[in-house]
């Protein structure tokens, strides 16, 4: 029996050594050790043995069994640790291999547009003041002095959501939010989408932009309108840039007026981005009219303010010379990349 033990551990050892997968050595954890096991068979024969014999094989055959554990726990873990160490290989990083370059996306000309706007005004101290562009009649119409027939309130301009819901047609419902929120002194702009039935064509859309301002305070007057949106039309546009003011009617506004500002391509002498006059008009402006400035239960003894509008989509195209205000929403990347 001892002999047989000693030829068992010797078959173990050699042929552990010469195992090259777990398989294999599972294989002969089943063959040594199992419940048919050689080493079990060996442990189960003991009975027959005098108690004597019984003591010496009963220590051999359970050192050999320990012997084997031990051997199959070390193979166990020597392909573990080989394992470990060819995923190690696997999943190795060159990091002085080149990476994968991934291609940067730009801004949109409209977001380009509403940034250089912004950046203009808030130079001068103004602050952004945003609105929804859902938005109620009473905000969008009502308030802003709109008169009851005013056309603009017609189905066929307006979308309506229901009778006293609509999408903002301009962005003027945020003056109005601004003065019911905050009292004066104001200064803000607001940008954002505005929304009109407009049949698609190459200047109108039902969807587009615009930067509404607005400035209430002590004292202020007609002059402080024309001297800040000069200084945002010499900034936007270049130092060279003249600016225009001519009488026009707004219903929130009184004393009204459209601002042209001298042709940036041409500097007046009559082009194609001018159509010819030399001027360009950028906005609409004017002294913010006493009943709307009274929906912000401001005094309007001791308070007066000017306000302004402009089409962002206007202002990019002229800048940038597109033709057809469809290119800025038909997301086409190579329009969309010219602009950084
Ligand atoms: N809301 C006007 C429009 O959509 C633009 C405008 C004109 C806004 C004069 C103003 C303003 O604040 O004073 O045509």
């Amino acid at each position: 029996m001892q002999n047989q033990l000693k030829a068992i551990m010797e078959e173990a050892r050699e042929q552990l050594s010469a195992a090259k997968a777990v398989a294999e050595v599972e294989e002969m954890r089943v063959r040594l050790l199992g419940k048919k096991g050689r080493i079990t068979e060996i442990l189960r024969g003991m009975g027959k043995l005098s108690p004597e014999e019984r003591k010496i094989m009963g220590q051999a055959a359970n050192s050999a069994r320990a012997e084997i554990e031990r051997l199959l726990d070390e193979k166990f873990a020597a392909f573990k640790d080989m394992q470990r160490a060819l995923k190690f290989k696997e999943e190795k990083i060159d990091v002085t291999e080149p990476g994968v370059v991934t291609p940067l996306g730009t801004k949109h000309l409209i977001s380009i547009t509403i940034d250089e706007i912004s950046r203009v005004f808030m130079s001068m101290g103004f602050s952004i003041s945003e609105g929804p562009e859902i938005e109620t009649v009473f905000h969008n119409f009502d308030a802003l002095n709109a008169p009851k027939n005013h056309p603009s309130r017609d189905m066929s301009d307006t979308f309506y959501i229901t009778e006293d819901v609509l999408l903002r047609t301009q962005t003027s419902p945020v003056q109005v939010r601004t003065l019911m929120k905050q009292d004066p002194p104001i200064k803000v702009i607001s940008p954002g989408r505005c929304f009109r039935c407009d049949t698609p064509d190459a200047t109108h859309s039902p969807m587009f932009h615009q930067v509404e301002g607005l400035v209430v305070d002590e004292g202020i007057s007609m002059a402080d309108l024309k001297g800040t949106l000069d200084a945002f039309a010499k900034q936007l546009f270049g130092s060279n840039a003249k600016t225009k003011f001519r009488p026009h009617h707004f219903p929130f506004t009184e004393p009204s007026a459209e601002m042209d500002v001298s042709c940036f391509k041409c500097g007046g002498k009559g082009c194609k981005v001018c159509k010819g006059s030399g001027w360009i008009e950028i906005l609409g402006c004017g002294m913010v009219h006493p009943n709307v400035l009274s929906v912000g239960h401001v005094d309007t003894e001791k308070y007066t303010g000017f306000a302004f509008g402009m089409g962002v989509e206007r202002i990019a195209m002229l800048k940038y010379e597109v033709d057809d205000i469809r290119l800025l929403y038909e997301n086409d990347v190579r329009f969309i990349q010219q602009f950084k």
